[in-house]
């Protein structure tokens, strides 16, 4: 099966095109194009991300992306030659699954002319683009369609949604609703992220499984099982079992990064700080807090650390005589070093437990904060400690992508009963 997997739930136009097939019982799949565009430089000027701005970006990206994206399925070519009749015969064939390439779509005017009357008021500037995309009328090899529906930004989750709706009426391919966060714990499992279409199994996840999901919008400590220990196509059943009371972890980083007057997002800036104080011997004078480190349970709260760093610098500002931003390159890099290292306490501390609860036999991280250096680093050692298997998404993997929206939704399969709405607040597990 081939599946076009659609991301544009936060500032990442994505999309990406895998393959799956069930080879004796295991599951394998092959990446054959992933393709990310960013909206992070744009959405920086107003220190995070503006959701109708996100929106008017995805409407314009996905058209464009999907033309280039469509042109990786038609190089996939084997090559054939026989000799026949003293003569060099040489045969092209489509190595995914003998058809043609590409077949026209007879009446492409009259669908897209629904388009408009369905969702041009909600989405004008994308059906404007899907009905003069002339590329459209040739369905490509694409089986079905995967596509965020939630956990994000509802605006930016309706765009990518009504153009897999769209893609889907015009090419008549059933559209898989997938849970983002479920895509950052599936991502993690892949072997290579690579897209060379070279056949892949995924890991082998030792069961009970943990998901530490820690992103922009989420702080998660998630419980993972499946009903079977094969590894075939199977649906992962979630419970969360600790989060966030209120800002989450990468939402403090660049909250962090915005009061040392670093851009958004933050979380890199701040870890590039904290590596070089480490470097440097460089320390904080002040102790930032753990928050609900010894809570007992395995809820997480950031807001209180991140109101810690603004009286740090409101404090280091009025004895210095300094105006906003103007801050010592060694204050922000002490203050970033304790803020990372807060984090990774507080982190570490949560994840210890809920291994020991739960008698976890692999820890998955997921979620843009994961790309840290710092955390990788405690994770692995953690793991080590316990003598369990981490699964860290490689850094391709680690942001938001629509690799992991692909491969969640092959791993579940299509389920065309329910209409596909956009959740902004969608939770794993229900
Ligand atoms: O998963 P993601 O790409 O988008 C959401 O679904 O939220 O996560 C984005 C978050 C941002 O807050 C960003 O600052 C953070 O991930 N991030 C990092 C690093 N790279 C990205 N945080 C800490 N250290 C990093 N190296
Ligand atoms: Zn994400």
């Amino acid at each position: 099966m081939i599946i076009l997997g659609i991301e544009t739930s936060c500032d990442e136009t994505a999309l990406a095109i895998i393959e799956t097939c069930d080879n004796n019982g295991i599951f394998e799949c092959r990446v054959i194009s992933s393709l990310i565009h960013s909206q992070a430089e744009l959405h920086s000027a107003y220190g995070g991300v503006f959701p109708t701005l996100a929106k008017r970006e995805h409407e314009k990206n996905l058209v464009p992306l999907l033309e280039k994206i469509l042109e990786k399925l038609k190089v996939d070519k084997k090559i054939s030659v026989t000799i026949q009749d003293s003569r060099f015969k040489i045969q092209e064939e489509d190595t995914r699954t003998n058809t043609p390439t590409t077949e026209k779509i007879g009446n492409f005017n009259e669908i897209t002319a629904s388009f408009k009357t369905e969702f041009a008021e909600q989405n004008s500037d994308l059906v404007a683009s899907v009905v003069n995309a002339q590329f459209l009328a040739y369905k490509p090899n694409i089986d079905a369609i995967a596509v965020t529906e939630g956990p994000g930004l509802e605006p930016a989750l309706w765009t990518g949604i009504v153009f897999a709706k769209m893609l889907s009426r015009l090419w008549n391919i059933p559209v898989i609703p997938v849970n983002h966060m479920e895509g950052h714990v599936v991502g993690s499992l892949l072997e290579s992220d690579v897209a060379n279409c070279e056949w892949q199994k995924l890991k082998t996840l030792p069961m009970p499984a943990l998901a530490l999901l820690i992103s922009g919008g989420h702080t998660e400590l998630v419980k993972v099982e499946t009903s079977s220990n094969k590894l075939v196509a199977q649906k992962f059943h979630y419970t969360i079992i600790g989060q966030t009371k209120d800002d989450a972890v990468g939402e403090a980083f660049d909250k962090v990064a915005r009061l040392l007057g670093l851009p958004y997002p933050g979380g890199p800036h701040i870890s590039k700080l904290a590596q070089s104080a480490r470097e440097q011997g460089i320390k904080s004078i002040l102790k930032l807090p753990r928050p609900m480190i010894n809570s007992g349970d395995l809820n997480f709260s950031f807001s209180g650390l991140k109101t810690a760093v603004l009286y740090a610098v409101k404090d280091e500002e009025k004895s210095t005589n300094s105006k906003d931003n103007f801050l010592s390159d060694e204050f922000k890099k002490g203050l970033a070093r304790e803020f990372e290292d807060s984090v990774t306490e507080t982190l570490d501390a949560k994840l210890r437990k809920a291994i020991e609860e739960t008698g976890a036999q692999s820890v998955i991280i997921g979620g843009g904060v994961s790309a840290n250096s710092m955390l990788r680093a405690q994770f692995q050692k953690t793991a080590t400690e316990y003598g369990i298997g981490l699964y860290l998404p490689s850094q391709h993997i680690s942001g938001d992508n629509a690799l992991m929206i692909a491969l969640a939704g092959a791993l579940s399969g299509p389920n065309t009963s329910k209409e596909i709405r956009a959740h902004g607040t969608k939770r794993l597990g229900n």
